[in-house]
């Protein structure tokens, strides 16, 4: 009998479906190499002899074979941050939780498999080495059934067509920090001076930019009432950040200012660097972005000078599209945005300034239409340098009113909440998440997913499969796998033991409806009143995952807690995970 057109079509679907779902195998080879970054030469981690490292792009349900080979001096992993790594959490590249250090000239395959579309990242996860460089942008194209929000927004189908074939050719923008010193150095200043180090030197727009000294009348009418409150009769240093000795940020801890190097908070000299250039066409109608922070510490504020930007995925998962100029970034999450290209061929200015209190800095990227230009004079901004609207219709992306595509909702009860507090822990630099500061020798035990009592138990919450757990917190917060729904935030105190409680008194704070579904979340920054944060999760992945502030100093003090999610039903490791070494 001859198959009808029906039956020929689900045949070659399935076809298509299966061949989708290929093996996927991707060498990365580290290693430590004096670079020219935002115009100074250091050591910088190279991923396949590149900075930033190059881009991870598959399919959605590819299974990944990820092979780093560490020719650096010292050890290494590599996290995939956002990866939910359903059934491989040995895979998740966290040292003392997920597996052992990867040492000099040795290898590690991580095995996982691509559950989940959109855009993500990897990076270095073991000492503060994400800062010297390790990260490159993970992109994993979704699969022809899932639905799009784009005709949300589109006004005719011609429009439509040209968003969803921006979409099949989105390009990462790896967004980031840099210091002048390496990840080593910062810590061994902190540990001489006692001081948090929360000053950076450039910012970088896919690896370029330079260093650049604002003119002191420049940076002093930039202060804004808010920062100058926190100043008290400080001023900003000549990188614009706030000095070392300001005690409401730092805490009363002893400190010895002497220790700290040069350049760390102050000592600024310009740079050339280099300037990223994104060359579009107009004829296309929209470019596509995936805006990835992989910031060490700053938030970053990223806009294009005149144009609009539809948001239309956040951690990798759609929303409902929102219109607006302008996006603050915290650490490590990313914002997928279409760019309409309908503005006068020319140069526009794509400026990215920190989103931090702390310090005023930027740099510049250039969006240059193809073809002979209309425009013969210097764009203009939508943010000043400071943060703030630099014309009366700004529009900043407000993260709390986006909605989920499609939505999905959170079980409206939990079997178990866990308060966990932020708190200076003994020195400016050392930092508690919950009762107990996790310290950065931790990362040379033995792996929790190996042996769940390696580490002492206020280091570690334990859930059971299969339930709801609530993370009542302050603080830029990551958690590993799986991802969570940010059900409420506020500030003031938290006098509530459970969210049914505090539903009761401020319903207003909460969002059971359709909240958003991240990776990473952030608070607002709390420094004349406590900040608070409500985290549901599912538990559906047992095995040992870390949760961490991801402003990477912070991390390093201690700001981290391990989540043993699933105890009762803990995966049996494949073999050669098991080994003390690297695996290959
Ligand atoms: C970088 O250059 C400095 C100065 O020449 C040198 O001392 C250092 O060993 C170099 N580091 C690396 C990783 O090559
Ligand atoms: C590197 O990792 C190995 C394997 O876990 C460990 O034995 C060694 O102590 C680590 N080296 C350093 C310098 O931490
Ligand atoms: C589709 O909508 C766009 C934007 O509103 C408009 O510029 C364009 O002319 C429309 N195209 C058609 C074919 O209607
Ligand atoms: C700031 O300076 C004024 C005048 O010298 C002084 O009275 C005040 O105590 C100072 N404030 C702080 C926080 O040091
Ligand atoms: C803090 O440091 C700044 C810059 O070094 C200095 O001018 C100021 O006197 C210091 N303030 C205090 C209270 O030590
Ligand atoms: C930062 O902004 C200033 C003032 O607009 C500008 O002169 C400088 O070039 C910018 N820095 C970078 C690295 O783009
Ligand atoms: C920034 O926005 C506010 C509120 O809309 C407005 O009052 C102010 O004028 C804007 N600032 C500039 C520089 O346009
Ligand atoms: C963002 O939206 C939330 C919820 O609507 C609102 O409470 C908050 O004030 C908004 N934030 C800003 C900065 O406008
Ligand atoms: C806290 O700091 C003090 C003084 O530096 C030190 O003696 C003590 O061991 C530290 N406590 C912990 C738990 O690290
Ligand atoms: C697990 O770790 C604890 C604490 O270090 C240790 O006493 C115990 O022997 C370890 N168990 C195994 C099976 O290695
Ligand atoms: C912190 O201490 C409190 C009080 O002893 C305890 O109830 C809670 O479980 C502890 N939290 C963690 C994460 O260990
Ligand atoms: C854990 O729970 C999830 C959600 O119910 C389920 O899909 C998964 O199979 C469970 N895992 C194990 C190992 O039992």
């Amino acid at each position: 009998m001859r198959p009808n057109s029906q039956n020929l079509f689900l045949i070659v679907f399935c076809l298509i479906q299966w061949a989708e779902a290929a093996n996927v195998f991707f060498p990365l080879v580290l290693t430590w190499q004096n670079t020219s970054v935002a115009g100074n030469v250091r050591p910088v981690i190279h991923s396949n002899f590149q900075f930033p490292g190059p881009e991870l792009r598959i399919n959605q349900g590819d299974r990944v074979q990820f092979a780093v080979t560490n020719l650096c001096p010292f050890n290494v992993t590599v996290h995939f941050h956002g990866i939910e790594q359903l059934g491989t959490p040995w895979s998740d590249g966290v040292p003392g939780s997920s597996q052992r250090p990867i040492v000099t000239g040795q290898s590690f395959l991580y095995r996982w498999t691509a559950t989940e579309y959109g855009a993500y990242m990897y990076h270095a996860h073991h000492r503060g080495q994400f800062e010297d460089g390790l990260y490159g942008p993970i992109y994993i194209t979704p699969t022809a059934t899932e639905t799009r929000p784009f005709s949300l927004v589109a006004t005719n189908n011609t429009q439509l067509q040209a968003m969803l074939a921006a979409e099949r050719k989105t390009s990462p923008v790896l967004l980031s920090d840099w210091r002048l010193l390496t990840s080593e150095e910062v810590w061994a200043a902190e540990v001489a001076s006692g001081v948090d180090s929360y000053c950076v030197n450039a910012l970088l727009i896919n690896g370029k930019g330079a260093v650049s000294c604002l003119p002191r009348a420049l940076i002093n009418s930039l202060i804004t009432p808010n920062v100058q409150a926190v100043l008290g009769n400080e001023t900003l240093t000549d990188i614009a950040c706030f000095p070392p000795n300001v005690t409401i940020v730092q805490g009363d801890y002893p400190h010895n200012y002497d220790a700290i190097p040069p350049t760390m908070f102050s000592g600024c000299t310009p740079t050339q660097g280099e300037q990223e250039v994104f060359t579009v066409n107009a004829n296309q109608q929209f470019v596509s972005w995936d805006l990835t922070s992989a910031s060490g510490h700053l938030h970053l504020i990223f806009s294009v000078d005149e144009h609009d930007m539809w948001v239309y995925a956040i951690d990798g998962r759609y929303i409902e599209p929102v219109r607006v100029n302008a996006i603050n970034l915290p650490n490590a999450n990313r914002y997928s945005v279409l760019v309409p290209l309908n503005k006068p061929r020319g140069d526009y200015a794509v400026r990215l300034i920190s989103g931090s209190q702390q310090q005023i800095l930027n740099t510049t990227g250039i969006l240059r239409y193809q073809g002979k230009p209309q425009l013969n004079r210097p764009s203009n901004p939508w943010v000043l340098l400071n943060g703030l609207n630099a014309t009366a219709d700004t529009v900043f992306l407000n993260d709390s009113q986006t909605i989920p595509f499609p939505v999905v909702t959170p079980s409206a009860t939990v079997d178990q909440t866990f308060k966990l507090t932020i708190q200076h822990f003994n020195a400016s630099y050392l930092w508690t998440l919950g009762n107990s500061s996790f310290n950065l020798e931790l990362e040379e035990s033995q792996p929790l997913l190996f042996n769940q009592t390696a580490i002492p138990s206020d280091l570690i919450i334990r859930t059971k499969n299969n339930t709801w757990v609530d993370l009542i917190i302050i603080h830029p917060i990551h958690k590993h796998s799986n991802k969570h729904f940010v059900i409420g935030s506020g500030t003031g105190a938290f006098n509530y033991s459970t969210v049914a409680e505090a539903m009761q008194e401020i319903p207003e704070a909460f969002n059971l409806v359709n909240p958003q579904i991240r990776d990473t979340t952030d608070t607002v920054v709390a420094i004349f009143e406590p900040t608070w944060l409500v985290l549901r999760y599912q538990v559906v992945n047992p095995g040992a995952f870390l949760l961490h502030c991801h402003v990477q100093v912070h991390q390093s003090g201690g700001m981290a807690l391990a989540i043993l999610d699933g105890v009762d039903a803990w995966p049996t490791i494949p073999p050669g995970y098991l080994l003390d070494s690297g695996f290959f």
